[in-house]
Order: C-alpha cells, then structure tokens, then sequence
C-alpha cells in the first residue's frame, strides 16, 4: 500500500493505473469495523483501492467536536494496509484547502431535519470536501456507511443533479455485539456512557416492531421509541421518523421509512437510524 499526502503524488500513481476502475472510500479515520466494511466491498467491486483519511474541518460548527475528534493515524495505515488498500491519502488541511474557496458547495434538499438541522452548514462542508476528493481521485465508485443515512442520500442527490461520474454505494451499519453502532466518535464515550449506548439500537427497533406491525401512527411509533429510552441519562438531540430516501414528513407509511436518532453524551454525539421496509423485505441500502 502507498502512503500519499499531497495531490501531486496521488495524481502521478493513479495515472499510472490506466484502464483500471477505481474504488473509494473517504473517511475521517479513526478506522474501525464500519470503515473495514466499505473497504472489503471497494476492494471485491474495484480493480484498486484508494481511501482518504481526512478530518474535515469544514463539516464541523464552531462549537462541534473538531478538535477532539478521534485521530490514530498509525493504526489507520495499519488497518488499511490489512484491509488491501492500494493507495491511502492522507492529506494536510492545506493540500485540500489551499485558499478560502472561489464559489461554495451548499446542500439544499433534505437538510431541513435531522443533522441537517441539528448541524447547520454540516452537509454544505462534507459535499465540498468530496466534491474536492472526487475531482482528485475520480474514482468510478465511493463507498458510504448506511449509519449516516442522510449523508448518503444526500450525496446520491447531488452526484445526480451535477452528473458527476461516480457511482455511490453504501453498505449497512456495522455494530458491536451488544448493538452500538461502530462509530470512531464511540472511544470518546464514559464508561457508564458505553455501557448505556446500546439502548439507542434497542428503542429504534422497538419503533421499527411498531411500524412492522402495522401502526400508523407517527406518535405512537416515537412513543414506543421513547418508552425504550425512559429510564436513562442519554439526551436525545433528535429522534424522528421520515420517509426515505427523501427524508420528508411521513404520509405513507408503506412505503421506506427512516427512523433515526441523535444523542449528545460528554464528550460524543452519536448517530443511529433503522430503515424501514414495511412492504417486508431486507432493510436495503439506498442504491440506484
Ligand atoms: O462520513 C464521513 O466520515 C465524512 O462525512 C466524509 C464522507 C469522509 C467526508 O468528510
């Protein structure tokens, strides 16, 4: 695997790779389980791998966790090396953002609720940010976790509108044992806080049974969510049901469904969310 930090590098291997399609997998590092994941199907679907570690500062508000965002730079080479990366870029704020941009990303669609709301210019920060690597990568395909469900349709919506050629692919939410989403903000954790975070799993599919069951009732299906979540300390920043992929008020509830929720601890916030299929099925990833 080749270690690549700036953009000149990175250009003069991957023009080497001629007639070769190109897999991607951007994250922020602190690799765990989830980022493995995305990384195994680029690896099956791709001829060669590339992947960017890259805490983005442009996706964080003035008062989110930037600094204290979880960085192990060592282990990421390490892992991405077992996980048979081709080529790993690790570039510096600089080498992305060399000068206060010329004209700005901002996402539109789907970003009234959820983190969207809660995180305002969120989404406006990581389009800008791929929109940078997928110019300088130009993969054929980039991988997203299904964790980050607005994410996902988010960037599916805007590669759509602006025709840029490259497939998304998304693969489903990975977990601990006990159900806890794997997250790298998840080290940030108490304790106490880790040992009570797999309740958040454990509410959303209450919620999920609810709707499976037939209900129709937005309230009552919340309502299920919320008497999961009664008994403990966690505050909830959000907890709402959406139709999905477009992430509006639900009037159909046959059709997909989003159950998502947010949750503020110390030193973490956490994000979790449960696509519903009441037709049945498998709770499938968001693909075109
Ligand atoms: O999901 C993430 O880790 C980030 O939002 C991404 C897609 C790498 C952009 O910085």
């Amino acid at each position: 695997m080749q270690v690549v930090r700036s953009k000149l590098e990175l250009k003069k291997i991957l023009s080497s790779q001629t007639n070769k399609s190109i897999g991607f997998v951007p994250t922020m590092g602190s690799l765990h389980e989830g980022h493995l994941a995305l990384m195994k199907k680029a690896r099956l679907e791709n001829d060669f791998v590339v992947a960017s570690v890259f805490v983005n500062p442009t996706q964080f508000g003035p008062n989110e966790d930037l600094d204290a965002y979880p960085r192990d730079e060592t282990k990421d080479i390490e892992l991405s090396e077992n996980a048979k990366v081709d080529l790993l870029f690790i570039p510096s704020v600089e080498e992305i953002y060399p000068r206060k941009v010329s004209a700005q990303v901002k996402a539109v669609l789907a970003v009234d609720v959820l983190d969207g709301k809660a995180r305002p210019g969120h989404f406006d920060g990581v389009l800008t940010v791929l929109l940078k690597l997928f110019m300088l990568v130009q993969p054929d395909r980039a991988y997203f976790g299904q964790k980050d469900a607005q994410q996902v349709a988010i960037v599916q919506n805007f590669v759509s509108d602006y025709f840029l050629p490259v497939d998304i692919r998304t693969v489903e939410t990975v977990r601990e044992a006990d159900g806890l989403a794997k997250s790298s903000r998840n080290v940030n954790l108490l304790e106490e806080e880790r040992n009570e975070a797999p309740v958040i799993h454990r509410a959303l599919l209450a919620g999920k049974d609810r709707i499976l069951s037939g209900c129709q009732s937005e309230q009552e299906i919340l309502g299920a969510v919320q008497e999961v979540l009664q008994d403990v300390t966690l505050k909830l920043d959000y907890l709402a049901l959406y139709s999905y992929p477009d992430f509006k008020p639900v009037t159909d509830f046959t059709k997909p469904m989003v159950l998502a929720a947010a949750v503020k601890y110390k030193k973490a916030r956490l994000i979790d969310n449960e696509i519903v299929l009441p037709s049945g099925g498998e709770a499938e990833c968001y693909e075109q």
